[in-house]
């Protein structure tokens, strides 16, 4: 069974785009495309980077967990919220820590934030980095503005028929990717 990695990355207390992880975790799993599954860096509560999970000497049994979660996914969604122009720093954070992990894992991007615009304007800067750690990038977008009111706590979409129908496209994408990779790995 496939599985995806949804990497939620706010740690901040009253965050708003882990309702969108839920989305994505419930919306995979009831279409019965995937196994999904949310690493929420507010739990592993990461410490602030040092160092390259390769050049650790001692890793935390967490960040060595992470990574082969990362490892082992056959493609990963990040949920990313806009910090003034930008994605957080949260995120940036587990990006660098892994290296080989990346490589060729197929990536689809969903930019949030409170505002009109959907976080759009940090998705070239999300992408270039990707880019740089040999990750698949999909071009599929799904941006969610004013995320507070367009889902509720528990993920759920306010217009639920305009989300799944975004949803649709920009899974396929990522799914097409994920089959694209599994047939060059034969
Ligand atoms: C430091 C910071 C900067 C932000 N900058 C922007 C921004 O540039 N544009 C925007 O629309 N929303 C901005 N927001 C609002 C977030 O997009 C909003 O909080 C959203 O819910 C996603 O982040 P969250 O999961 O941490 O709540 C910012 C929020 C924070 C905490």
């Amino acid at each position: 069974m496939r599985t995806i990695a949804i990497i939620s990355p706010s740690v901040r207390r009253g965050r708003n785009s882990h309702r969108v992880a839920l989305y994505f975790k419930r919306y995979l799993e009831d279409n019965k495309l995937v196994s999904a599954e949310i690493l929420d860096l507010k739990d592993y509560n990461f410490p602030l980077f040092d160092e390259r999970l390769r050049h650790q000497h001692d890793p935390a049994a967490e960040v060595l967990q992470f990574a082969e979660k990362i490892r082992s996914a056959s493609g990963v969604i990040i949920i990313a919220p806009e910090y003034n122009g930008g994605y957080p720093a949260s995120l940036k954070n587990v990006i660098d820590l892994l290296t080989d992990e990346w490589r060729r894992k197929p990536v689809a991007i969903s930019t949030v934030s409170s505002g009109t615009f959907g976080g759009v304007q940090s998705i070239t800067s999300l992408q270039f980095v990707l880019w740089k750690m040999r990750a698949w990038t999909v071009p599929a977008v799904f941006p969610v503005i004013s995320v507070g009111t367009s889902f509720d706590e528990a993920g759920n979409p306010a217009d639920r028929e305009a989300a799944d129908t975004r949803a649709a496209a920009f899974t396929a994408e990522l799914l097409w990717c994920v089959e694209a990779r599994e047939k060059m790995n034969g």
